[in-house]
């Protein structure tokens, strides 16, 4: 039996957990919250506040937090938080803008599934995060369309069209620039006993197991699919909060932020 309460997003993208305090959660809780998180794909759980160790300890009992090599670590003691700061004075666009995508979908094997952020500070009325449903996509195609995607897969680049927001990021940081990573993987999952759209638009740079004739028509076609207002839920930020998304059914954004300042917590998760 359920013993947590939820309700779903704007448009039915993911699910609010209500009256809960992640501080202080039974096995069956963590159960719970785990098996919302693979049915709706995103999370949203309001003005939590966790102190790093609290907000470590959530993630560590939903997975296996990860070491994020492009980004650094809240200190010694909380490697696996790495704090995403925008400062009033930045002009560059804010890391993971301008594109829908699904994090590290250029890594072959082994790669992180979930990604968390809590708010530590928000700024009034900018800084969205935007959320569209890979299962909400997927159902509603036209039936010519999930026939053609099948057995498609896509081959995803670090070096897509979000490359542009790491880069900047990583000259701003002082960290020289790896060579780009590119993985292959089927475009239609199954998660949770549902299929979902893996487009990831902001890594995605060609569609492969279709007929060739089709690949560039079914790429912008996905793409713009995803990015369809009926599929999306713009998340308003307030102190506090806590995102959490699986990285194979929602794809997401950051949006743009001017003349402010925001910072993040967020934590990746195996
Ligand atoms: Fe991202």
């Amino acid at each position: 039996m359920k013993n947590i309460s939820i309700n779903p997003g704007k448009n039915n993208v993911g699910a609010y957990v209500n009256d809960i305090n992640l501080k202080n959660l039974n096995e069956n809780q963590v159960n719970n919250i785990k098996d919302t998180l693979n049915q709706f794909g995103v999370i949203f759980i309001k003005e939590q506040n966790l102190d790093p160790e609290s907000y470590q300890n959530f993630a560590k009992s939903i997975g296996q937090p990860v070491i994020y090599p492009r980004l650094k670590g809240l200190d010694e003691k909380y490697p696996f938080i790495n704090v995403i700061e925008r400062k009033p004075d930045d002009r560059n666009l804010s890391f993971g803008s301008s594109w829908l995508h699904q994090d590290t979908s250029y890594l072959a094997d082994d790669r992180p599934r979930y990604t968390m952020l809590m708010g530590i500070e928000i700024p009034v009325g900018q800084g969205n995060t935007i959320f569209s449903s890979g299962f909400n996509a997927y159902e509603k195609l036209p039936e010519k369309i999930k026939d053609k995607i099948k057995d498609a897969t896509g081959i995803f680049s670090s070096a897509g069209p979000i490359a542009v927001t790491r880069l900047e990021r990583e000259k701003e940081m002082g960290i020289k620039s790896s060579e780009s990573m590119e993985a292959e993987h089927p475009i239609v999952k199954t998660v949770n006993g549902k299929k979902t759209l893996y487009v990831s638009p902001g890594h995605l740079i060609k569609i492969k197991n279709v007929d060739e004739k089709d690949s560039d028509y079914l790429k912008d076609y996905l793409i713009e699919h995803v990015n369809k207002e009926k599929f999306i839920f713009s998340y308003e930020w307030s102190k506090g909060d806590i995102c959490l998304w699986d990285n194979l059914s929602v794809l997401h954004m950051a949006s743009e932020i001017k003349n402010c300042k925001r910072v993040m917590y967020r934590i990746t998760i195996k």
